[in-house]
């Protein structure tokens, strides 16, 4: 039977274990839209190595933010779970979408310009076309949303123009996908700038109770605060900011910023209030994901059995696309290879 739900495409490139940022930014959001949509959620592990590559660490990154993403909500009865380098296609057709796109246009994306600032070495050209990358994960599979957080606005726009331009020029064949934009706002991390792992300052899906508690008490609260009895301030308060997530009864939150604006309470009562609410919140989470990673062939199996789904899908539309293009397949050959048996899952 097929799916009449709008289809839609996002995924995370698998820099290690996730934090409560992704949590409540984006794994709770992709858990909804199980329910509503044609999901596929992707593992860019190629996207990876525009900016690092550590093949040491790259298949545990891959199996802790699988364990996490599976342990938030994740399921991989009602999506598709997707290893990018796994599927030729996702690689053949940025090739492709490359002959469609100018330098220029590459130089002016945002996330670009920012990196190859940050970066000690000149950027790569891997790192130029990231966005002709993910533009080709999102059309490969014909996605007509693209749900993601508002840094990646630009590269959604690249996707839609490319849509544009090949229909223009090869025939009607893509949907312009559209971003659907993340809502929740991004959670401060343990030094009250935004969460994130590599600055150090973030409280992980993983993390063990003891660690949430000794995060938690090191966090930066009010500055301007010495002692627990002068007036404190909650805007910009990062813990403040996450209780009001993490704390199951806002109207408590409420009653102890009041204490705490008055001066009647210390930062140490506050911060254990939330870290107890953050271990709360993330128990039976964080149950899932070692229950997961305890059995890490089953982990692979998941990854294998979206992969495997997705594969027929890029493999039609990569046809289509030759075929648009004027290119030629060897169909003999393909046949040829469809019948060599072949090992295990990714061998
Ligand atoms: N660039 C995205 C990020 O860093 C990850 C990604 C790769 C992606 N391919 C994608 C997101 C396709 C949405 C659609 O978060």
């Amino acid at each position: 039977m097929t799916d009449t739900r709008t289809r839609i495409l996002t995924g995370h490139r698998p820099t290690g274990p996730r934090h409560i940022g992704h949590l409540v930014g984006t794994l709770e959001n992709w858990t909804r839209l199980q329910d509503t949509h044609e999901c596929f959620f992707l593992v860019a592990d190629l996207h990876v190595l525009t900016t690092n590559y550590r093949p040491e660490h790259l298949q545990d990154n891959i199996r802790q933010m699988l364990a996490d993403w599976l342990a938030a909500g994740i399921d991989p009865q009602r999506a598709t779970i997707v290893l990018q380098s796994v599927i030729p296609e996702h690689s053949q057709l940025a090739l492709l979408f490359g002959m469609l796109t100018t330098v220029a246009r590459l130089e002016r994306v945002p996330t670009y310009k920012d990196q190859a600032r940050e970066l000690n070495l000149q950027p790569s050209s891997g790192l130029l076309t990231y966005p002709v990358l993910q533009t080709a994960d999102i059309l490969l599979y014909k996605a007509q949303a693209v749900p993601v957080g508002e840094d990646q606005l630009p590269h959604i726009e690249l996707a839609r123009e490319t849509a544009r331009r090949f229909n223009q020029t090869f025939g009607e064949t893509f949907p312009e996908p559209e971003a659907l934009l993340t809502k929740a706002a991004r959670l401060p991390g343990t030094d009250s700038r935004t969460m994130h792992t590599s600055y150090g300052n973030a409280i992980l899906l993983g993390d063990t109770p003891a660690e949430t508690n000794r995060k938690v008490m090191s966090m930066y609260t009010d500055p301007t605060r010495l002692r627990a009895t002068d007036p404190g301030h909650v805007e910009g308060n990062p813990v403040f900011a996450l209780l009001e997530v993490f704390h199951p009864h806002s109207e408590d939150v409420e009653e102890l910023k009041s204490r705490y604006t008055a001066g009647r309470v210390g930062d140490v009562e506050v911060k254990r209030i939330l870290a107890a609410s953050l271990n709360k919140y993330l128990a039976p989470l964080r149950e899932r994901r070692a229950d997961h990673l305890s059995r890490p062939s089953e982990l692979m199996e998941i990854l294998y059995g979206g992969t495997q789904h997705a594969r027929q899908i890029a493999r039609l539309t990569l046809e289509e696309v030759y075929d648009k293009m004027g290119l030629l397949h060897d169909r003999r050959l393909d046949e040829q290879l469809r019948g060599r048996p072949t090992g295990g899952a990714f061998c």
